[in-house]
């Protein structure tokens, strides 16, 4: 048995994480955050104590990258080496460092790998896997594959919605800098051929989980 695979890309602030969490949620299926497995290793290798500017140097901490997700969308955990890292791979020092390790291509080959092997041990009926490159990557042969786009201004209003501590100006200074750093290595702005773009600039959150359903239930 295969699980009916469910690929959502998109920018920071689009909001695919929270969508991406609760459809899994009414479909019965598993969820697969994969931008959290760049975080958890971004915040393995500076714990190694590696210069995370030094490629060579994080590719040899690879070896020692002991990774537990949570699928189940009301049980969603990260692990590294035992330690649960969920809120610490949120901080604003680990999201700044993130580009420098996710843009390595041994790092990538890496995680592609243990994505797909999540993807294969699911034990619910599908599972709905996000990132920036899963739809053209990490699952391009999956029956649903979805860009989850919104305006500049409205990610950014919604993402400052959710960072509190800095002004609503350095949220929209970061999340534009990560997306451009982001974009060099993997083009998650553009619906690669076959992918369904859902912009969720005028739709609510409920609509937007809706929408998602939606496509899933038309492309199982
Ligand atoms: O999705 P999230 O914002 O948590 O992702 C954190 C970082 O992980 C991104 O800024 C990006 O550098 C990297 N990432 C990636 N490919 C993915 C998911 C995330 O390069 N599929």
């Amino acid at each position: 048995f295969a699980p009916v695979v469910v690929a959502v890309d998109g920018p920071a602030g689009s909001g695919k994480s929270s969508v991406s969490r609760a459809a899994a949620r009414a479909l019965g299926f598993a969820y697969q955050d994969t931008g959290a497995a760049y975080r958890a290793f971004a915040l393995h290798a500076a714990d190694s104590g590696v210069d995370l500017t030094d490629p060579v140097a994080v590719i040899g901490t690879l070896g020692t990258f002991e990774y537990e997700i949570g699928t189940d969308p009301d049980d969603h955990y990260v692990r590294v080496g035992g330690r649960d890292v969920t809120d610490e791979i949120r901080t604003p020092r680990v999201t700044a460092s993130v580009a420098n390790v996710s843009k390595i291509p041994e790092v990538r080959a890496y995680l592609v790998d243990l994505f797909r092997q999540v993807i294969a041990s699911t034990r619910r009926p599908g599972i709905v896997t996000e990132g920036r490159d899963i739809t053209t990557v990490v699952a391009p042969e999956a029956p649903a594959r979805i860009l989850l786009t919104a305006s500049e201004e409205a990610r950014m209003a919604r993402r400052s919605a959710e960072v509190t501590g800095q002004s609503a100006e350095e949220t929209a200074r970061q999340l534009a800098h990560r997306d451009q750093q982001d974009s060099k290595v993997v083009d998650f702005m553009t619906a690669a051929d076959g992918v369904t773009t859902l912009d969720s600039t005028d739709l609510d959150f409920d609509q937007t989980v809706s929408a998602v359903v939606e496509l899933v239930r038309q492309a199982a």
